[in-house]
């Protein structure tokens, strides 16, 4: 147990009322998983990766992007993963469909903007035609197919849908017909972040990192708070990841990690430093601020509460733990929010076509920002694995330097970690329980491929 946790637990309980997410403290005990090595095979291996295509990727929900994206009819969004391509689509009717982006022609990508408003689509290639709810427009020269001399058979020949559904303001969609509803794919934990109420954010920033690992490296990266003390070296002077509470919900999992405060691993967690106050005083909720650096955390918490009937923010649905500290959820296999009251930073992990050595790391950036302020449009970046990444640089202007810094040191192990996985001489990962949610991870996948976990309504026989 971290020194907060203790000090946490100590006080008296600010507030007694019932919140929807339930708190970590007083934390529940870890289910075991055992102390198993984790092969390095499945990080490079060609037969694993078409494993997880054909068990996980076409049999799971994924995250496509804000439902905000579709501003009015006609408004798409193209969306890779994998092998395939997909084309999502507001109607006339309002509603946003998905199809795979695939002329029924001779197999064309029918779309290659990224995103855009358009009546309907043309393939570039011969230019058959479809309508925005995916119905075919037009054949190019019937006359010449005589498979169609008894009229052409728009039915077999309209866009392959895909199914879709919204959650907290952002579009998912799945390749599987028989998947369970996405509500009921993100359990509990989805339920959580609904009280941040998320459908009211705003996106801030959207890139995309192509690394030179496989995506399971990325995931891995992100779901354990072990690696603070050593690879964040400015992350401890101001939140705790030390020692943390983890819990698993089905095949999602979560972890606390405390913010506004000092690391236990800091001998002087007191004194307040320019560094830390820039990173827990800046928001100006805590004017005149004079206690210990570790303790800021109780006070923005006080403050916080005592506002939570004059501000936007839905604190009065946050439980104290949300009002201050970072819930960390993951949802399998491959979407990770980074929630804190007010802000987000959810993370998507895709993999390469091809190619188990590359990934494609997608970094959201959101904020539920006050009434009024102006919207913008984001664009999207792409940083190729071949440019040498500029976190500082990709980042100006949305994100502090301190946190760019932090990712460029998180993307630093992708490669090192990719070229040392296929050593002959590795024995496989040898995780701690701070690291739990990398091997529940890595078993569901198992569970996946084996056939003893799926994501379908009914029990498989
Ligand atoms: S491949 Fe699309 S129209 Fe021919
Ligand atoms: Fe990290």
């Amino acid at each position: 147990m971290a020194k907060i946790e203790q000090e946490i637990l100590a006080r008296e309980r600010q507030t007694m009322r019932d919140f929807e997410a339930r708190p970590f403290l007083p934390r529940r005990p870890a289910p075991d998983l055992g102390v198993d090595r984790i092969d390095g095979a499945r990080f490079f291996d060609p037969a694993f990766m078409l494993q997880e295509w054909q068990h996980i990727w076409t049999k799971t929900w994924q995250i496509v992007c804000r439902v905000a994206d579709f501003e009015t009819a006609g408004s798409f969004v193209v969306h890779e993963l994998g092998k395939e391509s997909f084309l999502f689509v507001r109607g006339e009717d309002g509603e946003i469909r998905g199809f795979y982006n695939v002329c029924q022609h001779r197999g064309n990508r029918l779309c290659v903007a990224e995103q855009g408003e358009l009546t309907h689509f043309t393939c570039p290639f011969h230019g058959w035609q479809w309508h925005i709810d995916g119905t075919l427009k037009k054949v190019a020269d019937p006359q010449f197919f005589r498979q169609f001399s008894g009229g052409v058979p728009a039915d077999e020949l309209g866009l392959q849908r895909v199914r879709v559904d919204q959650w907290g303001g952002w579009l998912w969609f799945t390749m599987n017909d028989h998947a369970v509803g996405l509500r009921d794919y993100l359990g509990e934990l989805g339920h959580h972040l609904e009280t941040y109420e998320f459908e009211k954010f705003d996106l801030i920033d959207y890139q995309t990192f192509e690394w030179n690992g496989n995506w399971k490296h990325a995931v891995d990266a992100f779901n354990e708070s072990y690696h603070f003390a050593e690879l964040h070296p400015d992350m401890v002077e101001f939140g705790e990841g030390h020692d943390i509470p983890i819990e698993i919900e089905g095949i999602h999992s979560r972890m606390l990690n405390f913010n506004s405060t000092v690391s236990e691993i800091v001998p002087d967690r007191d004194t307040m430093t320019p560094l830390r106050a820039s990173i827990m005083l800046a928001g100006g909720e805590l004017p005149g601020y004079q206690g210990s650096a570790k303790d800021v955390h109780l006070a923005l918490m006080q403050a916080r509460r005592a506002k939570e009937h004059e501000t936007h923010l839905p604190f009065k649905r946050m439980n104290d733990e949300q009002l201050v500290h970072q819930y960390h959820y993951t949802f399998f296999p491959n979407a990770t929010f980074t929630q804190s009251a007010g802000a987000a930073f959810v993370f998507r992990y895709r993999p390469h076509a091809t190619d188990p050595n590359r990934c494609y790391y997608d970094f959201f950036i959101l904020a539920n920002l006050p009434a009024g302020t102006p919207k913008r449009r984001v664009e999207h970046k792409v940083h190729s694995h071949t440019s040498l990444h500029d976190y500082a640089q990709a980042f100006e202007g949305t994100f502090h330097p301190v946190f760019a810094n932090v990712l460029a040191q998180d993307g630093s192990n992708m490669e090192t970690m990719q070229a040392g996985v296929k050593s002959d001489s590795f024995k496989g990962m040898l995780l701690s329980d701070q690291e739990l949610r990398l091997r529940h991870f890595h078993q569901t996948i198992d569970a996946f491929i084996a056939g003893t976990v799926h994501a379908n309504r009914t029990p498989r026989a």
